[in-house]
């Protein structure tokens, strides 16, 4: 019997374990058209959070007393289609589990990419094309520009911080912690700001990027967007990608910088990085030029086995990684 995460009840504010309970998934007969995997990597990620609301978005929410979706890679043990082979290594979206029975159409090869199969989840995955479209179509971001990437230590940050080193920009990271901002300045940040420390976000901006920037790449919102805004030079692009530092408390976000944006015709854009799915082709080929030329670092936090799957999950909202947050199965 396969086993997976399902969540028990809606949380209210920072989720508990109370929240999830785990449930048997019988699975035993695989239909035309289905591959059955053994999932070895799973993946837990912000966006998550939004789908334990019962609220409409751009995703469904999760359904009570169900198995919980997610990105997940595993190894293909039983398929009754000709595309899939046993033994093939594939990306898909049944996660929160050990063992997943879906149609051959819902999975994804792996790519051909030198790297480690949990990488797909990763910086060569999801994350990584997030900070990869988000950094240069959605903030044009360009060579010579200074940009301001939040949660730089996380999958998307540190994805964003080495694509813009590597095409010639300036940049400010920002991490909780000396250890966090330690690693980010090894990725080739010019300058990180530990927002943990004493001083606020908008002083250690103004320190960090005298001149101002010219991108700020939100993952977090609050003090950090705020900040971005004091310091946004005329005709500076916002990617707003996320905002972790609202997500368990709903809280209204005080932007007292926010007139900026007219004088300074600043533009601010959401995205979500499905807008960019049909563009995957041109992400590999252009990071895997990276990865061959051994300008990509990569980082994993990983909990080990399906039991620790909301401990790995609640990790993200105390910055318990670094790099991607996973577990392997
Ligand atoms: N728009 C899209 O399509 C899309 C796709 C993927 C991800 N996202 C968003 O991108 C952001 C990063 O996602 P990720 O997968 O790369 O996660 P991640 O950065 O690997 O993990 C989350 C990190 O956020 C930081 N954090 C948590 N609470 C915070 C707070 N209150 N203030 C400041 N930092 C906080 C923590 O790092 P510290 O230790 O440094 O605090 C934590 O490690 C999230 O907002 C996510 O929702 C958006």
């Amino acid at each position: 019997m396969a086993r997976a995460w399902s969540l028990k009840a809606r949380p209210q504010g920072m989720p508990k374990h109370t929240d999830f309970a785990m449930i048997d998934l019988d699975q035993s007969t695989l239909g035309a058209g289905e591959v059955r995997i053994a999932n070895r990597w799973l993946s837990v990620d912000p966006y998550m959070r939004g789908r334990m609301n019962d609220v409409k978005s751009y995703v469904p929410p999760f359904a009570l007393g169900e198995a919980m979706q997610g990105g997940a890679v595993g190894e293909v043990v039983e398929s009754n289609d000709d595309g899939i082979k046993v033994g093939d290594m594939v990306l898909h979206m049944a996660g929160w589990r050990d063992e997943a029975v879906v149609p051959a159409a819902q999975v994804q090869k792996l790519p051909a990419l030198d790297v480690p199969a949990q990488a797909f989840l990763g910086q060569l995955g999801m994350p990584g094309m997030t900070g990869y479209f988000g950094l240069l179509q959605v903030a044009e971001a360009k060579a010579g520009d200074t940009v301001f990437v939040s949660a730089a230590a996380g999958a998307v940050g540190s994805t964003v911080v080495q694509v813009a080193k590597a095409k010639g920009m300036t940049v400010v990271g920002s991490a909780g912690g000396a250890e966090k901002c330690a690693w980010v300045k090894s990725l080739g940040a010019d300058a990180v700001i530990d927002y943990k420390s004493d001083v606020p976000v908008v002083k250690a901006l103004g320190e960090a990027a005298p001149k101002g920037i010219d991108v700020y790449f939100d993952n977090v919102g609050g003090e950090h967007l705020d900040a971005a805004l004091a310091h946004a030079r005329m005709h500076a692009r916002f990617a707003v990608c996320g905002m972790i530092d609202v997500y368990n408390s709903g809280a209204a976000t005080q932007l007292k910088y926010l007139a900026r944006l007219i004088g300074n015709r600043v533009q601010i854009r959401g995205f979500i990085v499905s807008d960019y799915m049909n563009r995957a082709e041109e992400f590999y080929k252009d990071m895997g030029g990276m990865l061959a030329a051994g300008t990509l670092k990569r980082q994993e936090t990983v909990h080990e086995g399906l039991e620790t799957m909301p401990d790995a999950f609640l990790g993200l909202f105390s910055g318990g990684n670094t790099g991607k947050m996973l577990v392997k199965v």
